[in-house]
């Protein structure tokens, strides 16, 4: 019996302890299961969340009616007064009648009238270096036709869509009234398939100047979707023999994580000829119709940058292989004189290759088969600050600035409308959560834009032109500086100001096409005025 007992005793003691041991590992293994549920639970509520919140409502209304500007709690410039004397919100205007976009139109005749029809459809287009591509074009090209204007004309622009997918027109640079600006979802409604649309506007300036859609701009101008519009001067300041142009594109393949690109000039990978014989002056209009910088430079001769976006510089100085770097947007004129001997070469440096210059000319100026110049290592790059000479202006560092605010250009991976990726911010926050500049006619408002980031952005303001004030902090010494679009370079910041010319609603935005179309974008607006369209999926209208 005392054996028995014993041996049930130590059976007894003994299996207990394997079945304790077991249930212990159990737990610590449900215990290490239910913290990994719960942080996959917080990480995907918190991802979910941030996808959730980052969703556009259905209907975004732009109007800077009072009630609607409030009704965008937080939207407008911190530090902007919108309730008291001297904000847009006061009796006085909250009690006025909203002006219509609609009612902001150039007149329907005029003494000169030119008129296109623009018709954007798809086509296969070869690139030049064996690839074809389903491109987008107007009347069958990419770019599409050069409008040639003269200053002072009535433009008038018929639009045909014979895409698969809705689109508009925007006229970069123009100062076009603003039912002309062609930015879907604000100015008009996206033109559908089949539709079409008139823009009508008066050509105020002479300049280089282009135009790309504003309904999903990041995709269909990079399809191809782009052309120029140069406006004569009625006194031109300078007799050019040749007068030619060049828009300089990308096309990309893939997106941000698996990115290729093929450099285009007017549309092909090939070297481009220009005739010139010795003595003649030239004039290059060089457009960059693509988001990132384009690095350039002329060897050959001596050349001169004679405008900035369209706008002429005082006395330009000669330069002599000196790098031109042409932001998203922006438009460059050189001038020189065909030497004597040899051609002139324009040469295209990338950041794929950290700015070296490639080894054979993208554009040859002249005959190709004489001897071809590099362009000279170590050059400094062109800085407008202190180029040309100083010449009265009406706005300069001196001037009444109604208001100044600071334009703080940054970026952070997130969701964007329920896209991942890396957002591009103004200050903290993507369109259209950014904050909104309102100004009233006559006011003088300056704009300090500061890039946080290691990359390039150029701001572009629709609507109206500006004066470049400082760069890094000290005030330009040379030429006044023009422009509708600044190239705000890694770690640089500008002083910019302009007036108040031109009522609407306008954009204000990078033109690198991906950083619009990831958030950095924001508006300025004039006081009480209304727009019957909408951006965001009732409306399907998506400006960038
Ligand atoms: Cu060239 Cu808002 O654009
Ligand atoms: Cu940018």
């Amino acid at each position: 019996m005392k054996t028995q007992e014993r041996i049930v005793e130590e059976r007894v003691q003994i299996t207990p302890v394997p079945r304790r041991k077991g249930r212990r590992v159990r737990k610590f293994f449900s215990r290490i299961f239910l913290g990994i549920l719960l942080i996959f639970l917080m990480v995907g509520a918190t991802v979910g969340l941030a996808y959730w919140t980052s969703l556009w409502p259905d209907t975004i209304n732009m109007s800077s009616t009072c009630a609607n500007m409030k009704a965008m709690n937080g939207m407008q410039m911190d530090g902007m007064d919108m309730s008291g004397s001297d904000g847009m919100c006061n009796s006085g205007s909250s009690s006025q009648k909203p002006i219509s976009i609609d009612s902001l139109r150039a007149p329907t005749t005029a003494a000169h009238m030119a008129t296109f029809t623009l018709t954007a459809g798809v086509k296969r287009l070869p690139l030049g270096q064996g690839e074809t591509v389903e491109a987008y074009t107007y009347n069958g090209t990419s770019p599409g036709p050069t409008l040639h204007v003269r200053q002072g004309d009535l433009v008038v622009v018929h639009l045909i869509n014979k895409l698969p997918v809705s689109t508009a027109i925007h006229w970069h640079g123009i100062r076009v009234p603003n039912s002309a600006d062609g930015v879907a979802g604000l100015t008009q409604d996206a033109v559908k398939p089949g539709q079409s649309y008139t823009y009508r506007f008066v050509a105020q300036d002479a300049g280089t100047y282009w135009y790309h859609p504003h309904q999903h701009s990041y995709e269909q101008a990079e399809k191809g979707l782009y052309g120029l519009v140069i406006i004569d001067p009625t006194t031109p300041p300078v007799h050019d023999d040749i007068d030619a142009s060049l828009s300089v594109h990308e096309w990309t393949f893939g997106d941000f994580r698996n990115f290729r690109h093929v450099e285009l000039i007017n549309g092909t990978a090939r070297q481009q000829q220009i005739q010139a014989s010795a003595g003649q002056w030239v004039r290059l209009r060089i457009a960059n119709t693509s988001s990132n910088l384009k690095l350039l430079t002329l060897t050959g001769a001596s050349f001169t940058v004679v405008a900035l976006d369209g706008h002429d510089l005082n006395a330009p100085s000669p330069l002599r292989d000196t790098p031109v770097p042409i932001g998203g947007g922006q438009r460059y004129d050189l001038r020189f004189q065909m030497p004597k001997s040899g051609a002139v070469s324009l040469f295209r440096a990338s950041l794929d290759t950290k700015w070296a210059f490639e080894k054979a000319p993208a554009v040859v100026i002249g005959q190709d088969n004489v001897q071809i110049m590099p362009p000279a290592k170590g050059t400094k790059w062109f800085d407008f600050s202190g180029y040309g000479q100083p010449a009265p202006t009406p706005i300069t560092p001196q001037s009444h600035f109604a208001a100044t605010y600071t334009i703080t250009l940054n970026g952070h991976l997130g969701f964007m409308n329920g896209r991942f990726g890396p957002l591009h911010t103004i200050n903290g926050q993507t369109f259209p959560n950014t904050p909104t500049i309102v100004v009233k006619p006559g006011d003088v408002t300056r704009l300090r834009i500061v890039n946080e980031t290691t990359e390039y952005h150029p701001m572009h303001l629709h609507g109206h032109t500006f004066t470049v004030l400082s760069r890094n902090g000290h005030a330009l010494t040379g030429s006044p500086v023009i422009l509708d679009t600044v190239l705000v370079q890694p770690h640089e910041s500008y002083e910019i100001a302009f007036l108040a010319d031109n009522p609407g609603l306008w954009m204000e935005h990078c033109h690198n096409f991906f950083h619009a179309y990831m958030g950095m974008d924001m508006m300025v607006v004039y006081p009480n005025i209304s727009t019957p369209y909408n951006v965001g999926n009732s409306s399907g209208n998506f400006p960038d």
